[in-house]
């Protein structure tokens, strides 16, 4: 049984950890403390807002600190596909948030340990990838980027076509954690780790804010949870959630020192990187959608083996996932929750290539707070969801799908039986959907029914975790919540006996 939790990078420990006052007040108020919240506060803190960031765990405890490091204009083919579902505008706006987002980062890491300059590449294997990378060369180009046709000597497999950009570079995520928050505290804001924001309400004078541990008041909320946390804007049924997992290999020496990413197929990442005092192999791939893989743990097992055949000779020393959201025109929204709410601001939808387009958006969110919106912000807000009807009706349709199929797959499992350790399965006991795992020899029972909107949950054998094919809510084995929309942890029956007792 592969557990996959536990990722290279050390994300800093909180060492500082702010206290929460109950009742207190302030400008403004982040939820969630990745690269997008982090960035917000240190910007609006820096022009001397009064700041207060919530994390439901802790600061880079998901996606932020979870991430491959990669800080490149080259995202695969995201450009072309961003101008396909929108338009050269909004493309270009992208483009701009990359920039400004990487110029941070380099600010804040480039002194620091982790930061290496590389090129990046993007590959394809298969007759699709070589068209879509043709495509991707043609808007880089266009968008100024100069990107070129190039051979890949370093990899040890054949490839089809493949594009390059020169003095791109990768950082430890850990590391940029580590500085957003510094940077952010150095302004004076406060960071509240282990809070979780539940409701906003709207009074005469800002927003009251309901959390797990009491309530905040503030003139403005920005919500960087990565998908929004209210429901409000329905920004949950525009967005995909998928995960992939992440594997290090060490090795004697660095078997790459570029970047790359394939396009079209069954996608993988691969850097080098230098951590605890040895080279690295970084390898993402197994992607899924949250909630609707049979079996994770044959994805990392399969990435495993994959990659040790390329690479022979590395070790395998961690395994982790992480997950991220797509909008269904491909480009990240950033603004208000939605129209008319312009105290409540969000950023979402960064499609697994959000650190520097993350950290643009928390700066534009502090300065749409403060002042007005930046040029690209309203760029990209003027093109986005032109022509994303169709695609937003078949993801619509399939989540209605899954929400009828899981129920009826529960009802055909019956009661779930004792599983084996590290498994988990879903089924109705006293006519409750129920989900039934063991972990480390304990039976847990908890309900099956995601808080969100109701979704039957599917156990995750990868991370031991029940998770929502919906909309991408994850909850641990005995039902505390871990990320999503749903706001609160599932029921727990323990209190309804299991079969035989
Ligand atoms: C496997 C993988 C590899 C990636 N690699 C790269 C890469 O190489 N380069 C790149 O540019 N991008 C990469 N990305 C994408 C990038 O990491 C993300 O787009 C970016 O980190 C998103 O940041 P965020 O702040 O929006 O979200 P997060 O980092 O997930 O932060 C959200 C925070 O909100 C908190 N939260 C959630 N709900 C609540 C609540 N109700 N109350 C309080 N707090 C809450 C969470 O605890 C969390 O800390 C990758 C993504 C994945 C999944
Ligand atoms: S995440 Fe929406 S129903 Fe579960």
């Amino acid at each position: 049984m592969t557990t996959a939790n536990a990722p290279l990078w050390a994300v800093a420990p909180d060492d500082r950890r702010d206290a929460f006052v109950p009742d207190a007040h302030c400008d403004v108020l982040v939820v969630g403390a990745g690269a997008t919240g982090l960035a917000a506060a240190a910007s609006a803190a820096e022009h001397h807002a009064d700041v207060i960031v919530v994390d439901a765990h802790h600061p880079g405890a998901l996606t932020s600190g979870r991430s491959t490091g990669k800080i490149t204009f080259l995202q695969g083919v995201r450009l072309s596909t961003i101008r396909d579902r929108t338009s050269m505008e909004v493309a270009a706006a992208y483009l701009d948030a990359t920039r400004i987002g990487a110029e941070r980062i380099r600010a804040l890491c480039a002194d620091g340990p982790g930061y290496e300059v590389a090129p990046a590449y993007s590959y394809a294997t298969t007759e699709p990838g070589v068209d879509a990378l043709a495509a991707e060369r043609q808007v880089a180009n266009d968008l100024g980027l100069p990107v070129v046709d190039t051979s890949t000597p370093e990899l040890p497999f054949d490839v089809s076509a493949a594009l390059r950009l020169d003095d791109q570079f990768m950082i430890d995520p850990g590391v940029l954690v580590g500085r957003l928050v510094s940077s952010a505290r150095q302004h004076g804001a406060r960071i509240i780790s282990g809070c979780t924001a539940t409701a906003v309400h709207a009074s005469d004078d800002g927003y009251d804010i309901e959390t797990g541990l009491g309530p905040i008041r503030a003139g403005a909320v920005i919500v960087a949870t990565g998908t929004p946390f209210l429901n409000r804007g329905m920004h949950f049924a525009r967005l995909e959630a998928s995960r992939s997992f992440v594997a290090a290999f060490r090795g004697e020496t660095a078997p790459l020192r570029g970047m790359y990413l394939s396009v079209a197929d069954d996608t993988k990442s691969l850097r080098p990187a230098h951590a605890h005092g040895a080279d690295h192999l970084i390898v993402s791939g197994g992607h899924h959608l949250v909630g609707r893989s049979d079996s994770p743990a044959q994805r990392v097992a399969a990435l495993h083996e994959w990659a040790s055949a390329q690479f022979p000779g590395l070790r395998l020393t961690h395994t982790w996932a992480a997950q991220d959201y797509e909008s269904t025109d491909a480009a990240p929204y950033v603004g208000p929750i939605h129209l008319g709410e312009n105290g409540i601001l969000v950023a979402t939808g960064f499609a697994k290539w959000g650190l520097a387009a993350s950290v643009a958006a928390g700066i534009a969110l502090a300065e749409s707070v403060r002042d007005d919106a930046p040029s690209w912000v309203k760029q990209m807000q003027a093109g986005k969801g032109r022509g994303d009807a169709g695609r937003l009706v078949a993801r619509n349709a399939e989540v209605v799908a899954q929400l009828v199929s899981g129920a009826a797959h529960a009802t055909m499992e019956g009661s779930p039986d004792e599983p084996a350790e590290g498994q988990g399965a879903v089924g109705f006991e006293h006519g409750r959907l129920t989900g039934v795992c063991r972990i480390d020899g304990e039976t847990h029972r908890v309900s099956a029914v995601c808080t969100h909107l109701g979704g039957t949950l599917r156990w995750n054998d990868a991370e031991h975790s029940w998770d929502c094919p919906l909309h991408g809510s994850r909850f641990r084995f005995d039902g505390a919540r871990i990320e999503g929309p749903a706001r609160e942890g599932l029921r727990t029956h323990s209190d309804v006996p299991h079969r035989g007792e």
